[in-house]
C-alpha cells in the first residue's frame, strides 16, 4: 500500500499544485495526512482537505473538488470529493494483481521495510535470575523481546540478542547454602533446576521464619549464606564450580523452553561477566564528580531530573544492579557498536532503566541517546490449577505444559487420526498462550485466561493457525494453477482481501516504530478475518470458471505468505495441519 500511496500522492499534488503553483508540499508529506476511512462507503482512503487549507489559502471543500477535477490513476476504480474530503476507492483487479504479483516475486521478504541496512541493533531480553524460578513474569520480556529482534530482522537490521542471565549475586550463597545442608548430587542432577528451586524456596523460608507457623528467623543461616557469596566473590574454588554448574543446570532448562518457542540467543553474557568491567566506570564517575557518599553509599544525584538517586556501590564497597547496567551498555557499544539498545522489562523497572540511562548520560557517553526500554504490564492467572509446587509463582514451562496438554485433548476429539499429533499440539498449545500475550497493549496489565487463549473460535492463536493451515488445504486440493496476468475480481472480499494483504509493510513499520508486536497480532487477526469472509462467501474450487478459480487460488497462495511472513514476527509456529 505505501507504493500505491506514493503514486495517489504524486497525482494530488498536481491538483494542488493547481491551486498554487508554488505550494510548499511534497507527495511524501500527502502521504502522511492520508487516512484509511472508518466506513468502506467513503472509500479505501481518503485525504482530510483541511490539513492543507492553511497552506493553500482556501477551503477543505475547494482543495478537494480541485484535486478531483481531472484525478486518475490506474489504482483508483473512483474518487470523488466529499464535503472536504477526498475519498479514494481503490480498483480491486489492480489490487490482487499487486498482491499476487509481489507476494510471488517476494516470498519470504514480502512487507520487509527497508529501515536498517548497515545498522545495528542490540536487544536484551528474557535474562531470568538463575536459581530463582522462570517464572510467567519473564513471559513478557521473551515474546516481545524476541519479537521485536524478529521485526528488527526482517526490517534489516543487523540484531544482537543478548540474555542478560541474573548469573551473580547473593542468591548464590543461599543456593550454596542450602544445597550443602539439604542437597545432593543425584537429586539435582536428576530433577535439574525443580530441585535448585525447591532448595532456593526452602532456604528463603528458613531465613524469614514464618510468623504464623511459629517458626523463628534464622539469622544466623542469613549470615552463612552471605558469607558464602563473598567467598564466590573472592575466587572460591570449591563455590566456583557450584555456580557454575547451577547456572548450566538452569540453562538446560531455559533452553527447552526458548526450543519451544523457537528462539536462540546470540550471547549468554550475564551480570557475572561485567564483575571486571565495572571499576573503570565506577573510577569514571569519581572522576567526573558525580559520585557523592550519602549514608556510607555511593549515589549519583538526580533530583533536577525529578529522580531518586541512582546506587552505584553499597556501604560495604558492592556493587549494585545500575553500576552493571551501566559497565554493560559501554561494554556493549564497544563490542557490537549499536545504533539502537533496546532493553525488555517489566513497567516496574522503568524507574531503573530511567535512572542509569541518565547517569550514562551525565558521564557523556554518545550512546546515552541510542538506549531505548520498553517495558510492559503485569500478568495475573486466572484458575488456581496453574499453580505449582513452588507457592503462588507459575512457572513458564507449566504455563506452556497445561496449554499443550488441553490442545492435545481438543486434538483427540475433533480430529483423532492426524499425523503427528504430538508437534503439532506443541505448535499451538505454544503459539495459543503467545498470541493471546501479544494481543494485547504491552504496557497494559493483563489477566491470563486458559480457554480464552485456546479457543478455537475466538481471535486466538488457535483460530490464526487454524486459517493458515486451511491456506495451505486449500491449495493442496486446488492444485497447479496459472495466472496469465489478468486477474477476474468478482466479489467485494476479494479486492477487501487484497487489500488487507498490501497493507503488511506499513503494518511492520507502524510495529517497530511502537516497539509494540501486537500491531502485528491485530493484523494477523484483520488478514484471517478477510480470508475467512472471502472463503465463506466466494467459492474457490468451485468457482464459475477457470480464471475465478486461478485468481481465487492465487490471493490464497498470497494470504498463505503473508500470514506466514507475519507468524515469523510474533514466534507463532506454521502449521500446514491442524
Ligand atoms: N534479570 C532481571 C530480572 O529478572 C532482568 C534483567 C533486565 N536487563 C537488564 N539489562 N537490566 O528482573
Amino acid at each position: 500500500m505505501i507504493s500505491i500511496k506514493k503514486s495517489i500522492s504524486e497525482e494530488i499534488l498536481k491538483g494542488v499544485l493547481k491551486i498554487k503553483s508554488d505550494a510548499e508540499l511534497d507527495a511524501h508529506t500527502v502521504v502522511s495526512m492520508l487516512e484509511y476511512p472508518p466506513d468502506s462507503k467513503m472509500g479505501d482512503l481518503a485525504l482530510p482537505c483541511f490539513k492543507l487549507s492553511k497552506l493553500l489559502r482556501n477551503s477543505p471543500v475547494r482543495i478537494a473538488q480541485i484535486i478531483a477535477e481531472d484525478f486518475s490513476s490506474p489504482a483508483v476504480a473512483k474518487a470523488e470529493a466529499v464535503n472536504g474530503y477526498f475519498n479514494i476507492f481503490l480498483d480491486g483487479e489492480y489490487l490482487a494483481s499487486k498482491a499476487v504479483k509481489e507476494t510471488k516475486e517476494k516470498g519470504e521478504s514480502f512487507g520487509a521495510p527497508e529501515l536498517g541496512a548497515g545498522k545495528t541493533v542490540v536487544l536484551d531480553y528474557s535474562s531470568p535470575n538463575v536459581a530463582k524460578p522462570f517464572h510467567i513474569g519473564h513471559l513478557g520480556t521473551t515474546v516481545i523481546g524476541h519479537s521485536l529482534k524478529k521485526l528488527h530482522e526482517f526490517a534489516g537490521y543487523r540484531c544482537v540478542g543478548i540474555n542478560y542471565l541474573g548469573d551473580w549475586g547473593t542468591q548464590f550463597g543461599k543456593l550454596i547454602t542450602a544445597y550443602r545442608k539439604w542437597g545432593n548430587k543425584e537429586d539435582v542432577e536428576a530433577r535439574g533446576i525443580d530441585a535448585l528451586v525447591e532448595l532456593y524456596v526452602r532456604i528463603n523460608n528458613a531465613i524469614s521464619g514464618n510468623e504464623e507457623q511459629g517458626i523463628p528467623a534464622d539469622a544466623a543461616l542469613a549470615d552463612e549464606a552471605r558469607a558464602e557469596f563473598r567467598k564466590m566473590e573472592e575466587g572460591d574454588e570449591e563455590n566456583i564450580a557450584l555456580w557454575k554448574w547451577f547456572v548450566e543446570i538452569s540453562l538446560i532448562e531455559y533452553k527447552k523452553t526458548y526450543n519451544q518457542l523457537g528462539i536462540e540467543f546470540d550471547s549468554y553474557k550475564g551480570e557475572s561477566f561485567y564483575t571486571d568491567k565495572m571499576p573503570a566506570e565506577v573510577q569514571k564517575l569519581r572522576d567526573m564528580g558525580l559520585l557523592k557518599i550519602d549514608d556510607g553509599a555511593s549515589i549519583v544525584d538526580l533530583e533536577a531530573y525529578g529522580m531518586p538517586p541512582c546506587l552505584i556501590l553499597k556501604r560495604d564497597g558492592s556493587t549494585l544492579y545500575p553500576t552493571r547496567d551501566i559497565a554493560a551498555a559501554v561494554y556493549r557499544k564497544k563490542t557490537y557498536d549499536f545504533d539502537k539498545a533496546i532493553y525488555v522489562t517489566s513497567a516496574g523497572q522503568s524507574l531503573h532503566f530511567a535512572q542509569w540511562f541518565k547517569v550514562v548520560e551525565l558521564m557523556g557517553y554518545d550512546f546515552a541517546d541510542k538506549l531505548v526500554h520498553v517495558p510492559y504490564g503485569t500478568v495475573s492467572i486466572n484458575g488456581a490449577k496453574l499453580a505449582t509446587r513452588t507457592g503462588n509463582v507459575i512457572l513458564l514451562k507449566d504455563l506452556f505444559a497445561t496449554a499443550i496438554e488441553k490442545v492435545a485433548g481438543i486434538m483427540e476429539e475433533k480430529n483423532p487420526n492426524l499425523e503427528n499429533k504430538e508437534k503439532i499440539a506443541e505448535q499451538i498449545g505454544v503459539g495459543a498462550v503467545v498470541f493471546y500475550y501479544l494481543s494485547n497493549n504491552r504496557i497494559r496489565d493483563i489477566n491470563f485466561v486458559m480457554e480464552d487463549a485456546l479457543s478455537f473460535d475466538g481471535n486466538t492463536g488457535p483460530y490464526v493457525q487454524y486459517t493458515y493451515a486451511r491456506t495451505c488445504s486449500v491449495l493442496q486440493k486446488g492444485g497447479k494453477y496459472s495466472i496469465d496476468g489478468t486477474l477476474s475480481i468478482t466479489a467485494p472480499e476479494e479486492a477487501e482481501l487484497a487489500k488487507t494483504l498490501l497493507r503488511f509493510e506499513e503494518t511492520v513499520i507502524d510495529a517497530i516504530d511502537s516497539y509494540e508486536p501486537s500491531v502485528i497480532t491485530r493484523y494477523i487477526l484483520d488478514v484471517a478475518g478477510a480470508y475467512n469472509r472471502f472463503y465463506h462467501n466466494c467459492s474457490i474450487l468451485g468457482a464459475e470458471n477457470e480464471q475465478v478459480r486461478n485468481t481465487r487460488l492465487a490471493l490464497t497462495e498470497a494470504t498463505k505468505t503473508v500470514l506466514g511472513n507475519a507468524f515469523e514476527l510474533i514466534c507463532l509456529a506454521k502449521t500446514e495441519k491442524v
